[in-house]
């Protein structure tokens, strides 16, 4: 089996399924209680809290633990949207290509009689700073824009937007969910409020992340009950994913720098096979993503079936194409980039990780290659544009 779907899940890493074995066996009370389990238990998430933040760099009361990137991304979107009618300041800044995580909550928002401006990306999948300066209005209150897209891996200019964001004092709120663990990053430096991440995007358990949010910004929970988290998040908390997640984050980090430069060399081999394929072409800028995505169109091919055929030879992949209601919809990252729907049902995404390795990459291409052929030849439209009687698209 070879897998490619890290974008997906990443298996877990052994020392986060350790450390979890170890808080189930001996230090499983619950961390809000005062008497001895209370206090080991409690010992194990200010030490998961305190390693989590000294990656960010940032102090460690300003993580909070939650149950994922959908979570951290709701938290934040909802308590800056909260501040900001509680201000009088009701539009919100963000990009198509976001998470639905992001923009399903944008749109209960806008219902709710918010104002929000979706800016599109460039060709390359990449949402322009510039593009953001220009939607910001006296009453903006959040500005949403995430690291790195799931799909086509593009990394964004969160600097700049955090820069001007801080400058005209706008919350800043970036998801990081694909970046968190393979990218170090400092929220300080990139000038953001919040910052979702999700511990199974870096060999953590399901079901567990961490929202950042600055000391200071005005901020309203999302889930209301006990007390946890400094009265930020309520529910007992998850004391042995948590800890999983911070043993999962230490070993991404600390091999982060020979990983990627690793991974970006395997990375640019599978493109370059894959590209080689005839009416095909890469999906995102070309070096401005993460250095395990790949994300390929094949004109004539439809997402599922390819990677229904993949998946009966061992190897697992994803299409950003999304069967709904039996029609396969189209990725909305790759539509608003600009790619013809009939190129963006015909996405494969594979993402890399640690197990991944040069022979994995060639017989992935051999494999991409065969099937894609064998899919054209069954396909009508295909034939119809091999004798001429319709135009290819690339
Ligand atoms: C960019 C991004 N944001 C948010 C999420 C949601 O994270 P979770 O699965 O932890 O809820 C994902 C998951 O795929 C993601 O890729």
């Amino acid at each position: 089996m070879i897998y490619l779907d890290y974008a997906a899940t990443a298996p877990m890493r052994e020392c986060a399924i350790d450390a979890m074995n170890d808080v189930m066996r001996h230090a499983w009370g619950n961390p809000s209680s005062i008497h001895e389990e209370g206090a080991r238990a409690k010992a194990v998430l200010e030490d998961a809290r305190e390693r989590i933040a000294a990656h960010l760099g940032c102090r460690p009361p300003e993580i909070l633990f939650t149950s994922g990137g959908t979570e951290s991304d709701s938290t934040a979107v909802y308590s800056a949207a909260e501040a900001g009618r509680r201000a009088g300041r009701m539009h919100i800044v963000s990009a198509m290509i976001e998470h639905h995580a992001i923009l399903r909550p944008l749109e209960r928002l806008a219902q709710r009689g918010f104002d929000v401006t979706l800016l599109p990306p460039d060709r390359d999948g990449i949402v322009q700073a510039e593009a953001v300066r220009e939607a910001i209005r006296e009453d903006t209150c959040l500005v949403a824009v995430m690291t790195a897209n799931n799909e086509t891996g593009a990394i964004q200019p969160i600097r700049e937007i955090g820069e001007l964001c801080r400058a005209r004092g706008i919350p800043f709120h970036t998801d990081a969910v694909q970046a968190a663990g393979h990218i170090p990053m400092n929220p300080g430096e990139i000038g953001c409020d919040t910052l979702a991440a999700s511990a199974h995007k870096f060999g953590g358990p399901r079901g567990t992340g961490f929202l950042y949010v600055r000391r200071g910004l005005s901020f309203v929970p999302f889930l209301l009950g006990g007390g946890q988290e400094r009265e930020r998040r309520a529910g007992t908390e998850n004391v042995a994913a948590i800890a999983g997640m911070a043993a999962a984050f230490d070993e991404s980090l600390a091999g982060a720098e020979q990983e990627n430069a690793r991974l970006t060399v395997l990375r640019d081999r599978l493109a370059a096979g894959l590209t080689r394929i005839p009416k095909s072409t890469l999906n995102g800028h070309p070096q401005k993503r993460l250095t395990n995505n790949v994300n390929v169109s094949f004109e004539g091919v439809e997402g599922e079936p390819l990677l229904l055929l993949l998946d009966e030879r061992g190897i697992r992949a994803s299409s950003g194409a999304a069967c709904s209601a039996g029609a396969l919809e189209p990725s909305h990252v790759l539509t608003a980039m600009g790619i013809p729907s009939e190129l963006a049902v015909g996405s494969l995404r594979l993402t890399l990780g640690p197990d991944t390795d040069e022979d994995a990459v060639d017989t992935v291409i051999e494999a991409v290659r065969d099937t894609v052929e064998r899919l054209r030849t069954q396909s009508p439209e295909w034939q119809a544009k091999c004798e001429g009687r319709r135009a290819f698209l690339l």
